[in-house]
């Protein structure tokens, strides 16, 4: 029963694999938090609220309800009532005033999790159940009411929180500020985990202890950034990667967003995560709904690496969709670092020959085939062919790649227009814009005003033109700027503050048509590198470009990262060329397959120019991908080394769940002179059970000796050097 109501104490446990989270109805109706960790068996903690200690409750005191205000753990904290730490939900009355005051009205259990409007979020399924807690909050004089949806997954530690927000009063209201969670730790004894960045550098991991006051990352981009990522972890200052207690959230939404932990006079802590408020605004009409996106809350009681796996089961089983979603995907090659803009059908020809040759199975077009497309210029909005550059027809082109056995896969910028552009000439209005200002360039092109069902509906059939054309299996839909000036010619004044959010809406309806219409067809999301790299993304295309950075060693640090929250099988990886084109670093072409071979794997070279002995490898590295990724698709991973502590190595595991194999990487980034081994302790593995190296099936050893006294990694001479061990249980 993951969801139990104690209804004398008017407390709600929601409980998932080992972990309770549970609120209760608080004098005077308030909702508020009681606890959140490890699963107990009592069935009422009304005691950690402290209500009979506290002098202040409004029962025994209500001269001074603000102070009882300001301490109460809050669920869903209003504005305005005395409460002064930051608070989740504001609201702009008809009258020009912010405050609101919600309080418990009903409650319902039902099992399953309902879909968010508009909005991805995660899901049950068959294998990994769930049930849901909806608790209705009424502030009836500003004639609204809040349904906190909570959502307990049973065989993960996971917790799903959201928000729906409805007019039931007969005045239209504005929401300022709507936050998706709000959690009250009764300690500040906290370090907190983000993965900030920049382009070709997203996802670097940082920790620092929390301090007194507000301590936030956001974004303010309209995308979830290259700069920061909607994902925080709350650490116990002894958790690491293996142990100790964490708290890991993350927003299921791509535009701009905004986490904070704040330490208060108190010493204890609260974590608030949700849409960012600044600049936000939403009118409710009388009788409308707004719903806050989702956010996933996992504990930990196994630090780190085990807040990961937690994050990587749930999204692999209960977020990504479609046919691809448990398959190996097809080993690409694309054509960017290859060409760039310099390219005809007869170039991509010779590159997908070559590729079929070795075992490359679909060949990618990426950036300018379309409009008059030779440089990043021109041409977005214009989604027809570009037959005077490729020198043919889209067909015959894909023809010819299938002819020799490969896919084909597109390139689009669905949400961009270049102002030399004939759809920016006709429709200049369809640009996001403020009227009467210049709009600021920015890799020469503006945003689209995806807030509008004309603008998307024009680009989706220009689309379809192009996907109906030809034998289309793969796009990968890119967004390479941010959001500057932003107004649509298509909302009245009080609700140019929606556009933010209307935008992102707008883009999961695109992509919601799209991956209907076209099942079959595999969508990677990139953004200018991993600038949306983000669960909400992850809902429609079951893997995501990590980043621009192709270079091995860069990779190691942004896909450690990114496997924070996210699962190696969404890590678009590609094996490209050196020196590499964002560092000038020149790498093993070993290493480089072994660092892709952890994602979803591919080519961005050209296969025609690279050398005999870098083609020779070819044909293996596919053969190891085949090989392994199976088990670094659904294994438990267990991150080794850490580049950020220690550059010198890396080293990760992927783990079978039924622990009968392992696959086990490292890499040695500068070799230390005078080292003849190392020892590297393995992780995961079954304590009783032994192991071989199957390259050495003679010498086994049990799991509790590989991973308490370690195996020698020795004999690696050299810079950037890589190996692979496969171990096998006897
Ligand atoms: C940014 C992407 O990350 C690259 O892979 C490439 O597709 C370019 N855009 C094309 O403009």
């Amino acid at each position: 029963m993951p969801v139990i109501c104690n209804e004398a104490a008017q407390q709600f446990t929601l409980r998932a694999k080992n972990t309770d989270y549970v609120l209760k109805v608080a004098p005077c109706g308030y909702l508020a938090h009681v606890y959140f960790g490890p699963s107990v068996p009592d069935a009422d903690l009304t005691y950690l609220l402290r209500l009979g200690e506290n002098p202040w409750t409004p029962e025994q005191n209500d001269r001074d309800r603000a102070v009882y205000m300001d301490t109460l753990p809050f669920e869903f904290p209003c504005y305005g009532l005395g409460d002064y730490r930051e608070s989740a939900f504001r609201i702009s009355a008809p009258d020009g005033t912010s405050t609101c005051d919600l309080r418990y009205k009903s409650y319902r259990v039902y099992s399953g999790k309902p879909r968010l409007e508009g909005l991805p979020a995660t899901f049950a399924t068959e294998e990994s159940p769930c049930e849901t807690l909806e608790i209705v909050l009424l502030d009836e004089y500003a004639g609204l009411e809040a349904t906190l949806i909570y959502t307990a997954f049973e065989k993960l530690d996971v917790i799903t929180r959201s928000v729906i927000i409805k007019n039931v009063g007969e005045q239209p209201c504005g929401l300022a500020r709507v936050y998706s969670a709000c959690v009250d730790f009764d300690t500040d004894k906290f370090d907190m985990m983000t993965l900030n960045g920049s382009w070709a550098r997203e996802r670097a991991v940082e920790r620092a202890p929390l301090h007194h006051g507000k301590q936030s990352v956001d974004s303010l981009r309209g995308e979830s950034s290259h700069q920061n990522n909607p994902f925080a972890a709350l650490c116990a200052r002894n958790a690491d990667e293996d142990s100790g207690e964490v708290f890991g959230f993350n927003f299921v939404y791509s535009g701009n967003f905004k986490l904070q932990a704040e330490v208060t006079q108190h010493k204890k802590t609260r974590f608030i995560m949700g849409i960012n408020d600044t600049d936000f605004g939403w009118l409710l009409d009388p009788g409308e709904s707004f719903t806050a996106p989702e956010v996933v809350m996992v504990h930990s009681s196994e630090g780190l690496g085990g807040m990961s796996r937690t994050f990587h089961d749930l999204y692999r089983g209960n977020l990504i969709r479609g046919e691809y979603r448990d398959k190996r995907r097809p080993i690409l090659i694309n054509n960017w670092e290859a060409t760039y803009f310099n390219f005809n059908t007869e170039k991509l020809i010779s590159i997908a020959r070559e590729a079929s040759k070795l075992g490359i199975e679909m060949l990618v077009m990426d950036d300018g085939w379309f409009g008059h497309r030779d440089s990043d210029s021109s041409s977005l909005g214009d989604w027809f062919v570009y037959e005077k550059k490729l020198g043919t027809s889209l067909r015959y082109l894909v023809d010819e790649v299938n002819k020799l056995g490969m896919k084909f896969g597109i390139w689009f910028e669905p949400e961009m227009i270049s102002p030399d552009s004939d759809l920016y000439r006709a429709h200049p209005d369809w640009a996001i814009q403020v009227k009467g200002r210049p709009l600021t360039r920015c890799r020469d092109q503006y945003v689209l005003d995806y807030s509008r069902k004309d603008v998307r509906d024009y680009v989706y059939s220009m689309m379809r033109g192009i996907l109906d054309s030809a034998n289309i299996e793969y796009i990968k839909w890119d967004m390479n700027r941010q959001l500057t000036e932003v107004g649509s010619s298509a909302l009245p004044p009080e609700r140019q503050k929606e556009l933010w959010h209307r935008y992102v809406l707008g883009v999961y309806e695109l992509m919601g048509r799209l991956t209907e219409d076209y099942p079959h067809i595999l969508l990677e999301n990139c953004s200018g590198g991993g600038a949306r790299f983000d669960p909400g993304m992850l809902y429609f295309s079951p893997q995501i470009w990590c980043s621009d950075d192709t270079d091995a060693i860069e990779r190691l640090k942004i896909q450690y990262g990114t496997s924070m929250c996210y699962p190696c099988s969404a890590m678009g990886a590609h094996v490209s060329d050196c020196p590499n084109h964002t560092v000038g670093r020149t790498t093993p072409f070993e290493t480089r397959g072994h660092v892709a071979m952890v994602g979803t794997f591919g080519y961005e070279l050209d296969v025609t120019k690279i050398s005999q002995y870098e083609r020779d490898l070819i044909p293996g590295q596919i053969a190891e991908f085949n090989k392994y990724n199976a088990l670094v698709r659904t294994g438990d991973q267990y991150r080794i080394g850490n580049m950020f502590e220690d550059n010198s190595f890396d080293a990760f595991m992927f783990v079978a769940k039924d622990k009968s194999e392992a696959l086990f990487e490292f890499v040695q980034v500068l070799g230390r002179p005078n080292q003849r081994s190392r020892r590297i302790m393995l992780k995961g593995l079954d304590p009783e059970a032994y192991y071989y190296d199957e390259q050495k099936p003679e010498v086994k050893l049990s799991g509790a000796a590989l991973m308490n006294c370690g195996i020698n990694i020795g004999g690696i001479w050299g810079d950037y050097k890589s190996l692979l061990i496969h171990f096998i249980r006897v």
